[in-house]
């Protein structure tokens, strides 16, 4: 398939009351596991660039990585530009063919977080290209303060109005998770996220999702939560699992022998995971 925009495929994650995973990545084993291993689940998935892994692939040979892969499968694939606060380098990406991008206001104070976003929702609007915002700023998971203290939490009322100025096609919001490993089991106040549901209009965001126990996950999915971002389980068992490879052949026959072994778990790891979403395509 051609790649598919993020809207429709959130736009279907609600309408089955579930969530899309979204995948970071930054090279061709980790694009075409994350692709692959969707194919094989019969899922829908997105591909995601963090800016500051684009020295490991540039922005356009990312895209075109992703339209020429996607191209290749049956479930849709979309492609996003994960958390950026530059609006030269958003404007560059979607430039670059990336359909959606966020823009990420979050460690700003709401009104600076509402005219940062809004200049990105205008601008990206012109190429018809999707904006998700951050209200209510995820943090570190070493930092256990960042996801237990309630008071830093997205505030329902907060959520609606910014949506509404700002137009963006979808929101993070902060629940109670963070992004890397987590010093202690994250837990989501599944009760917030029902109240920002009920407030807002918009498909919702959940990031930091290595970690997150699977059984709030599944809350979490039939609560409201439509797209799910995970990165450091992903690339941390990249990692691993050449380290496995090569305990297991210190010698081995060819320089590239790993590739393959890691491109293999990346994939089962994709399919797995990728099933805690409820509907096929
Ligand atoms: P983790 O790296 O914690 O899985 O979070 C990923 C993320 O939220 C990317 O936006």
């Amino acid at each position: 398939m051609a790649l598919e925009k993020v809207r429709n495929i959130l736009a279907d994650a609600d309408k089955h009351q579930s969530s899309v995973i979204a995948f970071d990545a930054m090279d061709y084993p980790t694009i075409s596991s994350a692709i692959y291993g969707a194919e094989a689940a019969r899922r829908p998935v997105i591909v995601m660039l963090y800016p500051a892994m684009d020295r490991y692939m540039p922005l356009e040979a990312f895209a075109s990585m992703v339209k020429n892969l996607a191209a290749k499968v049956r479930v849709p694939v979309g492609l996003h530009l994960d958390h950026c606060s530059d609006y030269d380098y958003i404007v560059n990406a979607i430039k670059c063919g990336f359909t959606s991008v966020m823009a990420d206001g979050s460690m700003l104070p709401f009104d600076q977080n509402v005219e940062f976003t809004s200049s990105v929702v205008k601008a990206a609007r012109i190429f018809d290209v999707d904006v998700e915002g951050e209200l209510g700023h995820v943090g570190r998971g070493t930092n256990t303060d960042d996801y237990t203290v309630e008071e830093s939490y997205t505030r329902p009322e907060d959520a609606a109005k910014f949506a509404d100025i700002t137009g963006v096609a979808s929101l993070a919001i902060a629940i109670g998770s963070a992004h890397g490993v987590y010093k202690s089991t994250p837990k989501l106040s599944i009760e917030r996220l029902e109240e920002i549901n009920k407030a807002t209009d918009i498909p919702l965001v959940l990031h930091g999702g290595s970690g997150i126990p699977h059984d709030q996950l599944a809350q979490a999915f039939k609560k409201g939560i439509n797209k799910f971002n995970v990165g450091t389980e992903f690339f941390k068992l990249n990692q691993t699992a050449a380290d496995e490879f090569f305990k297991l052949n210190p010698e081995p026959e060819t320089s590239f022998d790993h590739i393959d072994y890691v491109q293999r778990k990346l994939q089962d790891y994709i399919e797995q995971k990728i099933l805690l979403t409820t509907y096929e395509v």
